[in-house]
């Protein structure tokens, strides 16, 4: 095989968690009065919880919160948005998911998840699908957010491959961004408009194959 390892993100790529993200972010926002979109709620794919919430409060002008009170509102999200994944099955494994990452497996290629999400090995564990992945590396292991390359390359170091032997599938700009910066290949999960920086884009796994990794 051309490449030795796929490293996945997690959530638009093989769950989609956005939903529970957007419900649990629109009830602290309306607690506090306003509201935000889901079209907004795109902008929050891929980027972290405090970074995240530090955009939620500019859409609702709220200032002056301090760091504590801040640390406050992510914890508050993040139990309702736990409650919703410890409801999750692995019914809700995006299609082709599972079986586009076991693929790579029988065919020798390493795999792991990249995720800027701290709630991944829990997320995994209701899929049932920690075992597909040879290394797991997440919010809770690195410190800078993607566009950076820090949690990619930490993939690979895990996997023990050089970047350029990885391929990196992602469902958000700043990931794409992060798996170039890689020197990684990237391949899009979306539309062709939204990701125009990844060397391919598909609409889900189910639509990708070996085949195509090999022609990257
Ligand atoms: C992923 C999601 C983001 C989320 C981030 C942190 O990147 O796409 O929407 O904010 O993970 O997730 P966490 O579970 O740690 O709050
Ligand atoms: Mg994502």
């Amino acid at each position: 095989m051309k490449y030795k390892a796929c490293i996945f993100d997690l959530d638009g790529v093989i769950v989609d968690t956005a939903v529970y993200h957007y419900k649990a972010w629109k009830r602290l926002a309306n607690e506090m009065g306003f509201d935000f979109t889901e079209h907004q709620n795109e902008q929050l794919k891929g980027v972290s919880r405090m970074a995240s919430l530090e955009l939620i409060l500019g859409w609702g002008q709220v200032t002056g919160a301090t760091e504590a009170e801040k640390e406050e509102m992510a914890t508050r999200k993040n139990l309702w948005y736990t409650d919703m994944i410890n409801q999750m099955t692995p019914d809700e494994i995006l299609s082709g998911a599972r079986e586009f990452v076991q693929a790579c497996r029988d065919a020798g290629i390493k795999t792991a998840i990249g995720s800027a999400s701290k709630n991944t090995p829990i997320i995994l564990a209701k899929l049932q699908l920690t075992q597909l992945f040879d290394a797991i590396v997440d919010g809770n292991s690195v410190s800078k957010a993607k566009p950076n390359p820090e949690v990619f390359l930490k993939g690979a170091e895990a996997l023990g491959v050089s970047p350029a032997d990885c391929v990196v599938f992602e469902d958000a700009v700043a990931g794409i961004e992060a798996a170039l910066n890689a020197g990684m290949k990237a391949v899009g999960i979306g539309t062709p408009k939204m990701l125009t920086e990844a060397d391919v884009v598909v609409s889900g796994l189910d639509k990708f194959t070996l085949e195509m990794l090999e022609e990257l």
